[in-house]
């Protein structure tokens, strides 16, 4: 199946702007971008014809593109940037997703407004493994602000200082009408009494993790990141930047207007804690309340909450949706993630005491090459990227404990990589820290693969005994994984597919100031286990 889309332009939404409109760079004119509809395992291509005013790349979150860094997207990571007025076409390899995905700008700030749903349906012919819903309808939730995004996080690199993190949230690209500007575009779901209908819900918010309800109406999951899960009923969820859900939800109470809502879950920083909302409007003949009943969210500081969902994701893992789980590792690494901060170049700048803020892991604080890794890699470009990613932290200390000030580690800048054998089976333990006293949960995002998430735990990581407590036999499969505030992650993938794959914080600004590593993944021995070839047209850097 071939497709294209493109004309990435300017137009203007009449929201939240003191003077009534501003520009945004969308995709085909829409915000949220369209949405993608394939089935399992189909290939198409996209055309990106950038009519905008900056440099923009492409990713498909979550999309595994076997052997084909070549169209995965990430600035100077796999391909130089589609200047404007240029074009690239992006071929996009399905393998074995199935459910909700997204694809979104992955260069600067821009995929604030440029992102939608990829939605990937059963193999043709084929059905759900839970009831067949009446509707389908994709919920993505995003960042509204009132700048230019492009600048804010510009200025915010050059200053040192925190970025406007949002002014607003929305739900398919409106705040909702607890907004007076939004009175009239809050999205609406309308839904038949007795009917079951699924929820593609996407967090494309750029820095905060959400909880999402719908009054009166309770939720089951039923799979994240393009994989199903054993269904979880709850009355909330927890989803983190970079996460996608699949949710049934039942229309079973009496015929009037509910509200959805979603607000973050941020424990420090200059977070957003303002409410979307959108409506869920029974059909038929009623009186529609004068103010529909609001869910009840968590509060923003709610750890608990955020935790007790997150620990319940387990694979469907039966005959006809198996898991292969590396019960052995090959290769161990322990990353740690810190926030930080870094000698000011100029005179002063705006972190604490004149430092600039900065983030890494495992103490190295990631710098964008200027010619991307992959190419490098594959012209044995010398001088790109070095591949001395450390398996380890540098330094030891009691990484969650109490008080941890910002002149404990300064990072060492640089593009670094770590370069992992064909096949061999891996383990990365993310460690959260408390330096700067800023922990929070960080969402790590890996491409080119899904992993299993078979552990976690709160404070240090302790190799010694956590480890016996790993679930190897239904492990959530996912692509983005929330690092509890002051804990830890266990994750497992095995390394089968080759290329050039980019590892970072899902939280955009934790990104830019450096949270990233990448990770090279070498050929097998075959031809038909190593990358493919590169397209014959590339983006000039
Ligand atoms: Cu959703 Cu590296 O991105
Ligand atoms: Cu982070």
């Amino acid at each position: 199946v071939l497709s294209s889309f493109g004309k990435l332009g300017h137009r203007s939404q009449s929201v939240l702007h003191p003077s009534g409109t501003k520009d945004i760079l969308t995709v085909n004119g829409e915000f949220p971008g369209p949405a993608i509809y394939r089935h399992r395992g189909e290939r198409f291509n996209v055309n990106v014809r950038n009519e905008g005013k900056y440099n923009v790349t492409i990713h498909w979150h979550g999309v595994k593109q076997p052997r084909n860094p070549w169209s995965d997207g990430p600035n100077y990571v796999t391909q130089c940037p589609i200047k404007p007025g240029a074009n690239f076409t992006y071929e996009i390899i399905l393998s074995d997703e199935e459910g909700t995905l997204w694809w979104h700008a992955h260069s600067d700030w821009s995929r604030a407004t440029v992102h939608g749903p990829l939605i990937i349906l059963p193999e043709q012919g084929k059905g759900y493994p839970f009831p067949q819903p009446q509707n389908e309808v994709p919920i993505v939730l995003a960042s509204w602000f009132k700048g230019d995004v492009m600048e804010i996080i510009e200025t915010a690199l050059q200053n040192g200082g925190e970025p406007n993190q949002s002014d607003a949230f929305t739900i398919n690209g409106q705040p909702g009408d607890l907004y007076d500007c939004s009175t009239e575009g809050t999205f609406k779901m309308m839904v038949d009494y007795g009917k079951t209908y699924l929820l593609r819900i996407i967090n494309a918010i750029m820095n905060e993790e959400m909880f999402f309800m719908v009054a009166n109406h309770s939720l089951t999951v039923v799979g994240t990141d393009g994989a199903y899960i054993k269904p979880i009923n709850t009355s909330y969820i927890m989803i983190t930047p970079g996460q996608t859900m699949d949710v049934l939800i039942t229309a079973d109470q009496s015929p009037s207007y509910y509200y959805m809502a979603s607000r973050a879950y941020a424990v420090v920083g200059a977070y957003d804690n303002t409410t979307t909302t959108a409506i869920v409007q029974y059909n038929g003949n009623y009186t529609p309340p004068s103010t529909p009943p609001l869910p009840n969210l968590p509060n923003y500081t709610d750890t608990d909450a955020a935790a007790n969902f997150t620990v319940r994701l387990r694979s469907l893992a039966n005959e006809d949706y198996p898991v292969d789980v590396p019960q052995t590792v090959d290769t161990h690494m322990y990353i740690t993630i810190s926030m930080n901060t870094l000698p000011c170049v100029n005179n002063s700048c705006d972190g604490p005491d004149g430092s600039r803020l900065a983030s890494s892991l495992n103490n190295i604080s990631f710098v964008e090459p200027s010619i991307d890794v992959l190419q490098a890699y594959y012209k044995g470009i010398n001088g790109v990227y070095d591949t001395d990613f450390p398996n380890e932290p540098p330094y030891y200390f009691n990484f969650t404990g109490d008080d941890l000030p910002d002149t404990l580690l300064t990072p060492e800048r640089g593009t670094k990589v770590k370069v992992l054998d064909y096949n061999s089976n891996v383990e990365i333990v993310f460690q959260g820290t408390n330096v700067m006293n800023a922990a929070e949960n960080h969402p790590m995002h890996l491409h080119g693969y899904s992993f299993y998430v078979v552990g976690n735990g709160t404070g240090n990581f302790d190799n010694s005994t956590d480890p016996t407590r790993y679930n190897l036999v239904d492990p959530p499969e996912v692509n983005t994984v929330g690092v509890p505030k002051n804990g830890w992650v266990a994750i497992r993938f095995r390394a089968d597919n080759p290329g050039v794959w980019f590892m970072h914080c899902h939280l955009e600004r934790h990104a830019s100031w450096g949270m990233d590593t990448v990770l090279i993944v070498k050929n097998g021995t075959t031809s038909s286990t190593s990358m493919l070839e590169p397209p014959s047209y590339l983006n000039p850097c």
